[in-house]
């Protein structure tokens, strides 16, 4: 397994080499989006410069979108190992995909149905399925989680599923305090009481090799921006139920999987960029295996060093008695988080260390990042400081942080 060269890999990124306020800035801000590699870049504007069609024209232009749209498709399914392209869907953002999901989904269902939710997950797949019940007469249940560690208490779920229950949606990491949950078990927990399991991997996809097979879930969403690619959503979902679900479409469109959830004209560039932001994974793995291994042993080599780089920060964060992290800080329980720690101090509100950090050229996240109920669970109106690490984040960074951390 290569070790991690992290100078080798900043180098690919134009904006972690450009100087802001006369200073090269630390971007700490990776779990609201991750700087872009410029070969990522460079797959964007060329789609303007040599293709720049809509598709399913008799001309050359027009059916080298096809191509293109079909090659990210099967990048796409190997970053997932999805059994097939067929059930990539490509849209707009996470969010606005499960909103279409969610409102196919609950037509399926009856008024007293019961579909459950976290206090963990990002609002993005919580509110769709409150609207969907509301709208439609069913009864939501939630899944608590445990204060001191910010795990899933699964006992919860346990008690939240009968067989009226047709909807589980859950995160696989939290974009709060970074726990990774046991998606597999919470998949075959849902299957056994007869519902459809929903994963929202938007915050796991940077860090985790996803597998859908191996989690075993219906459908999967992540979001390309959050893994060194352009602003897009994928959507991934077992074939049948994609093949036969009631999507929202226009009639002369394809009905079809995928092309029935995919609606209107797709951001053609965007999808060229998603394509080149595989490529750019695939590409920091070894390069003597098959593209899907080759991904696969990316991010094994990089999840290690982010592991040693969230320790460091746990280091620096503990040293400091007024600082309070939530979240998993056991360091032999380092391999159950993603290197997104977030955290209050006692003298200053989020948004006031967020601002004293941004001064100094540190860009980290207050508030509550949409992690809604997480933070009302924690009774933390202001929010929490975030710090989110992302593979090109170094040891001399954290130690930025830390001087001026020492001024507080
Ligand atoms: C865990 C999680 N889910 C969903 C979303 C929403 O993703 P999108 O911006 O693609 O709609 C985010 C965005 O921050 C997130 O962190």
């Amino acid at each position: 397994m290569p070790s991690w060269n992290v100078e080798a890999v900043r180098s690919q990124f134009p904006s972690l080499n450009k100087t802001i306020n006369g200073r090269i800035p630390v971007f700490f801000d990776n779990p609201a989006g991750t700087q872009v590699p410029l070969s990522v870049i460079h797959a964007i504007s060329d789609y303007f410069q040599t293709i720049n069609a809509n598709q399913g024209g008799m001309f050359p232009t027009s059916q080298a979108t096809d191509d293109l749209v079909e090659a990210t498709r099967l990048k796409l399914a190997s970053f997932l190992n999805a059994p097939s392209a067929d059930e990539i869907v490509i849209g707009a953002n996470m969010t606005t995909l499960n909103f279409a999901l969610s409102r196919a989904l609950i037509k399926t269902f009856q008024p007293g149905d019961e579909i459950v939710v976290t206090r963990m997950d990002h609002d993005a797949n919580v509110a769709p399925w409150l609207r969907a019940a509301q709208d439609f007469g069913m009864n939501v249940r939630w899944v608590e989680f445990r204060h001191e560690d910010i795990t899933l208490d699964l006992g919860t779920l346990e008690a939240a599923l009968n067989e009226k229950t047709r909807i589980v949606a859950t995160v696989h990491a939290s974009n709060a305090a970074g726990t990774i949950n046991p998606v597999r078990q919470i998949a075959g927990m849902t299957h056994a009481a007869g519902a459809l399991h929903i994963v929202d991997a938007v915050q796991s996809a940077p860090h985790v090799s996803l597998d859908v097979q191996s989690i075993g879930c219906d459908f999967l969403l992540c979001s390309s921006y959050k893994f060194y690619g352009p602003h897009a959503g994928i959507l991934w979902g077992r074939h049948e139920l994609l093949s036969t679900l009631p999507a929202y479409k226009v009639r002369p469109s394809q009905d079809i999987a995928p092309f029935r959830w995919e609606t209107g004209t797709p951001a053609f560039e965007l999808i060229a960029g998603i394509g080149a932001t595989i490529d750019y994974l695939a590409s920091l793995g070894d390069q003597s295996v098959e593209y899907r291994d080759q991904l696969v042993s990316a991010y094994a080599s990089f999840s290690r060093y982010e592991t040693e780089l969230v320790a460091h920060l746990l280091d620096v964060l503990q040293s400091f008695p007024k600082i309070h992290i939530a979240g998993i800080t056991d360091r032999a329980r380092l391999g159950e988080r993603v290197p997104t720690v977030i955290f209050t101090h006692e003298g200053y509100t989020s948004a006031e260390v967020a601002e004293i950090l941004a001064a100094q050229g540190i860009f980290v996240w207050d508030g509550n990042y949409y992690a809604y109920e997480l933070m009302r669970a924690l009774d933390k109106p202001d929010g929490m400081v975030r710090v989110g690490l992302a593979h090109y984040n170094t040891h001399d960074e954290i130690d930025r942080l830390a001087e001026v951390l020492t001024t507080l």
